[in-house]
């Protein structure tokens, strides 16, 4: 039994005027400490599958498990949902914003919030803790968002494109320190992402998804040699560019209307 499992998904979305088939009979699984992608252009479905597996959509067809269970909202805090958009609430500040998702007791939230400043010192951000989100650069904000997801300790990771508003400086600092600590803490993640390199760099295994309708394409798994590195190491590895190329010459026959597996 896998940690995640995903298992036949069908969705399709109805609106007054259509249907629309978001995605087709997608089936793929992460083992618990796992770090996988979502590959594709855009259309193919990748954020219906990451709000279905968040228990937000409910699917046409196909189950979902974690654990071996389907989802239950008195699970909800097993799964951390970083979203593209920071979704900090500016009138409250970071520390508020930080503890918002702890439905704890007194005590269990005094050692959360303790361990949760912690985790943003550690980030790099000492003392921001009473300022307000527009206080904060996008980068800083994008970081604050991350300790938040963590904070519930999560026991899956969802982060579709959270790095994609960022330049590019912030956005392989911001990597780096994601992935080391998802390590640390031996958290399973599924990252959705637009973007080859950042998926190689990261990932134990990409899924490539073609669009029209959503489907799985491809599946790739990242070298060894690759996985035990961080990713601005991985960018600079050999066996990255061969990785890089094989994907980028898929990427170009999916975009082509009809493409077939
Ligand atoms: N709420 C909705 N109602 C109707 N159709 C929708 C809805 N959300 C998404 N879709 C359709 O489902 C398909 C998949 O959309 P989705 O947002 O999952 O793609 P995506 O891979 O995340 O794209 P992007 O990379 O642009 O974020 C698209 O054709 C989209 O138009
Ligand atoms: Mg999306």
């Amino acid at each position: 039994m896998s940690f995640l499992s995903v298992e036949n998904i069908h969705h399709v979305y109805f609106t007054p005027a259509a249907s629309t088939l978001a995605i087709e009979d997608i089936s793929l699984s992460a083992e618990e400490g796992e770090f996988i992608s979502f590959l594709g252009p855009s259309g193919c479905g990748k954020t219906t599958l990451l709000s279905i597996i968040a228990g937000l959509i409910k699917p046409t067809e196909g189950q979902t498990l974690l654990e071996g269970e389907v989802y239950h909202p008195s699970k909800k805090q097993d799964i951390g949902y970083m979203l593209q958009q920071d979704y900090l609430f500016p009138w409250k500040t970071i520390r508020e914003n930080i503890l918002l998702g702890l439905k704890l007791g007194k005590n269990e939230k005094a050692s959360a919030e303790i361990s949760a400043l912690k985790l943003l010192n550690d980030i790099g951000l000492p003392q921001v803790e009473d300022q307000f989100p527009n206080q904060l650069s996008g980068g800083m904000r994008q970081r604050v968002a991350l300790v938040r997801t963590l904070a519930t300790n999560p026991k899956l990771l969802l982060l579709d494109e959270p790095f994609s508003a960022l330049d590019y400086v912030t956005k392989l600092k911001l990597e780096d320190l994601v992935f080391t600590t998802l390590k640390r803490f031996n958290k399973t993640a599924v990252l959705v992402t637009h973007d080859i390199g950042e998926a190689i760099a990261m990932s134990d295994r990409i899924y490539l998804f073609a669009a029209k309708p959503g489907r799985l394409y491809k599946t790739y798994q990242v070298p060894q040699e690759l996985r035990s590195l961080p990713p601005f190491e991985s960018r600079n590895h050999p066996l990255y560019t061969d990785l890089f190329q094989t994907i980028w010459k898929e990427f170009e026959t999916i975009e082509e209307p009809g493409a077939k597996h």
